[in-house]
């Protein structure tokens, strides 16, 4: 098992990795600081995991919500579905709720547990790829409003990640793929060795070579656990981790949650912000071809879907945490292994981007 730590001072926690750490009740019970404990988990996870989860809580007054799956019910509805869930076992502020399950189901138990009596423990126990490596770490929660992804949340922070990579075993291989979009988005944000790495080893990724994925999941989160540690609440380079969302987000909320997954959704946005900081004169021809090529390697879309035309980007667009006063701004590379913090951009060279499909 590794141990990483976010450094957050009083709020800091450790993120654990390694294989079987499910059937280690030491690890999360070390983190539960009363008796009663809320499992928030889905119908594809819970007849996969819920069992041992249970099992690793054995003594406490436990509970479980299993929700419906996917984006489209990352809502306040759920939420509620929660809190009604915590209401009706009278459980009190000493309650932790822990979340099994994927990004989705991360982030909505991390909202619910934001807000539950003001603030009650939470632990985070991911599932998928993208959760272990992206997600789980740092405290971003939030349900989707129909008009915009993540538009209600809450900075809260977890008391300990728990990331038991056997969970992959049965993960499908679009979501892994899908998680894959976000390690990458590393390589090409701040870490050129890493990236390095990943063009040498993705197929390794992708046929699941234990070692591999172990490596990708600790980098993955040194560099979000160094991020967060730096800018908790998004005021400066955390933002550099929404390279291509913009983007993605548009194509999620216009086609409807659910329809290309967030990691896909992300993958298509990296290179139209590799295009647009082409157009801008920041990276050259060579750079978009290996960001478009790496992604295309590990499986994931490269082009926005058809169904959206430039305007229909731009009215999505709109609505965006990084905006300010309503201007656009943007996460782009200033090199490959290099990100931009949000910048406005021209008008003219970001419809060109939009209306050119990603290429
Ligand atoms: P997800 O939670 O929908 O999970 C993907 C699919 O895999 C779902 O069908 C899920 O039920 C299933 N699944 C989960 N674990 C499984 C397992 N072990 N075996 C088989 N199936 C399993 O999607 P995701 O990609 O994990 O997360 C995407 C979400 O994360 C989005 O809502 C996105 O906005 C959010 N996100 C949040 C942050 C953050 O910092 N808070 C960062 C990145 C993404
Ligand atoms: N995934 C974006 C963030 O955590 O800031």
């Amino acid at each position: 098992m590794k141990t990483l730590h976010v450094e957050l001072g009083e709020r800091s926690y450790p993120i654990y990795i390694g294989r079987g750490l499910l059937g280690h009740p030491d690890l999360i019970q070390a983190h539960l600081p009363g008796g009663q404990v809320l499992v928030v988990t889905n119908e594809v996870v819970a007849p996969l995991y819920l069992d041992r989860m249970l099992a690793s809580l054995a003594g406490k007054d436990t509970g479980s919500v299993v929700l419906p799956d996917g984006e489209a019910h990352k809502t306040l509805d759920s939420a509620m579905a929660v809190f009604d869930a915590l209401l009706a076992r009278r459980f009190g502020r000493n309650a932790a709720i822990v979340a099994l399950g994927g990004g989705v189901i991360g982030d909505l138990a991390g909202f619910a547990a934001a807000c539950y009596q003001r603030g009650v423990p939470f632990i985070q126990v991911p599932t998928t790829l993208l959760s272990q490596v992206d997600s789980s770490v740092g405290g971003k929660t939030a349900v989707n409003h129909p008009r915009g992804k993540n538009m209600i949340g809450a900075f809260y922070q977890p008391r300990c990640v728990l990331a038991d990579t056997d969970t992959l075993d049965t993960l499908p291989d679009r979501e892994l793929s899908a998680g894959l979009a976000e390690v990458i988005k590393y390589g090409f944000i701040r870490d050129p060795e890493f990236l390095a790495w990943l063009e040498a080893n993705v197929e390794r990724l992708l046929q699941r070579d234990p070692e591999a994925l172990a490596y990708a999941i600790e980098r993955s989160c040194i560099n979000k656990a160094e991020i967060v540690a730096e800018d908790e609440t998004e005021t400066g380079v955390r933002a550099t981790l929404n390279l291509g969302h913009t983007f993605g987000h548009a194509i999620e909320t216009g086609m409807g949650y659910g329809v290309c997954l967030h990691g896909e959704a992300v993958a298509i946005g990296m290179c139209q912000a590799a295009d647009l900081s082409r157009r801008l004169g920041w990276i050259g021809d060579d750079e978009v071809a290996r960001v478009i090529r790496l992604l295309e390697r590990a499986r994931l879309p490269v082009v926005p879907p058809r169904e959206l035309d430039a305007d229909a980007f731009l009215e999505h667009m709109a609505v965006d945490k990084k905006n300010v006063d309503g201007g656009l701004r943007l996460v782009l590379l200033k090199s490959l292994g290099e990100a931009t913090l949000p910048v406005a951009v021209d008008a003219g060279l970001l419809r060109a981007t939009l209306e050119c499909y990603g290429r």
